[in-house]
């Protein structure tokens, strides 16, 4: 019997340093994530210390999943290093770590885009998580609609036009004073508020978007926070803008996750496939979770990552890696990091903007 190969993935794009051992498909020997908390105190990611954490851990994390893996650096078959798109800076330093790794072990390096191992996390844990299906990548950098018919084979459906999703969030939690990462800050504090309260639009929906149109899958998140801002000026206006702050967290996170999940039903009814895979942090969301499941009704599958693989891990980038492996795609030591590195196999459908 063959023995299953040993990955080793890397992943430094923005602010968590993380590598992971996998065995095969599924078998996760070591995992470590160390997420940068310095960006807090400025309430967004600030690119250059990001830079210098990654160059500070990566060997203390890279060793740690080998050790909880029980695996030396020789054993492992090949090593998947996220290639882009993300923070130049913080590319550059799990890729020439990852390059360093795999010539020293002389072993095959792969350059891997982010946000294909986000679409690979869920099947990572569940192998139902498999094409066809529509896939929903939320981060806080991305927002894309696709039609997988299969692994490699990624059909842009529609994408947002300006801020993405986890962008979005992170944005009204600052507006709101709440903190970063603003999406689980704002899932806390709209647990005990009213969404109807404040109602807030939904853009790019109920406007009679027919297939064909570009707003049809497209988003748009950018007009919701400036109808946010308004409304937080308003009520600050009036001195009650504390005890508000639960029912406008509660009304800003329902109007992103109602065009989320319209979005997504409409590529549901289009393909006429009810399975839906989430990937991204956003897809921590437990309101666009159960949103989207509602929707789908009894026969429907929903399939979303386990808080851990949903948010950055290396985890995701070494099942990514393993699959262009095993598709002969393999770097040379000239691999490079690219801030917008191109997703490979995606192709546009309808009039989809490849934009966020
Ligand atoms: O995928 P990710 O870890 O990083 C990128 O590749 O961008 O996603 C981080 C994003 C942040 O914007 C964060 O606010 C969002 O995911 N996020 C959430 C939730 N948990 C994390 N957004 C909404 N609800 C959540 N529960
Ligand atoms: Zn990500």
């Amino acid at each position: 019997m063959t023995r299953e190969p040993l990955v080793l993935g890397i992943e430094t794009s923005c602010d968590e340093t993380s590598a992971a051992v996998l065995r095969g498909e599924r078998e996760l020997l070591g995992h470590v994530i160390f997420t940068q908390d310095v960006h807090r105190l400025y309430g967004g990611v600030v690119p250059e210390l990001a830079s210098r954490a990654h160059l500070r851990t990566v060997d203390d994390v890279v060793d740690g999943a080998l050790r909880e893996a029980g695996v030396r650096l020789d054993e492992i078959d090949l090593v998947g290093v996220t290639a882009g798109p993300g923070l130049i800076g913080a590319l550059l330093v799990g890729l020439a770590w990852g390059k360093a790794a795999a010539w020293g072990a002389g072993k095959p390096v792969i350059g891997v885009h982010h946000m294909e191992g986000h679409l690979f996390a869920t099947h990572l844990e569940d192998p139902g998580a498999e094409p066809p299906f529509v896939g929903l990548l939320v981060s806080g950098g991305h927002t894309m609609l696709l039609w997988v018919p299969a692994w490699g084979d990624y059909r842009l459906l529609g994408a947002t036009r300006d801020d993405a999703a986890g962008e979005a969030f992170d944005k009204a939690a600052k507006i709101l004073g709440l903190e970063y990462p603003g999406g689980p800050a704002i899932q806390r504090a709209a647990a005990s508020g009213d969404p109807k309260r404040h109602p807030l639009p939904r853009p790019l929906l109920n406007r009679g978007e027919r297939l064909g149109d570009p707003e049809y899958y497209d988003m748009s998140f950018s007009g919701l926070k400036n109808a946010l801002r308004l409304l937080v000026r308003k009520l600050e206006a009036e001195g009650v803008l504390a005890d508000e702050v639960p029912h406008v967290a509660a009304s800003f996170q329902a109007a992103v996750v109602d065009v989320l999940t319209q979005k997504t039903m409409r590529a549901v009814r289009d393909k006429g496939c009810r399975r839906v895979v989430l990937g991204g942090g956003v897809a921590n969301s437990r309101a666009l979770r159960d949103s989207i499941r509602e929707k789908l009704g009894r026969g429907g599958e929903l399939y979303a990552p386990s808080p851990r693989l949903s948010t950055d891990n290396a985890a995701m980038i070494a099942r990514a890696a393993l699959f262009r492996w095993r598709r002969g795609e393999v770097g040379g030591l000239d691999l490079n990091a690219r801030a917008d590195l191109p997703f490979p196999g995606l192709t546009r459908e309808s009039a989809a903007v490849a934009r966020g």
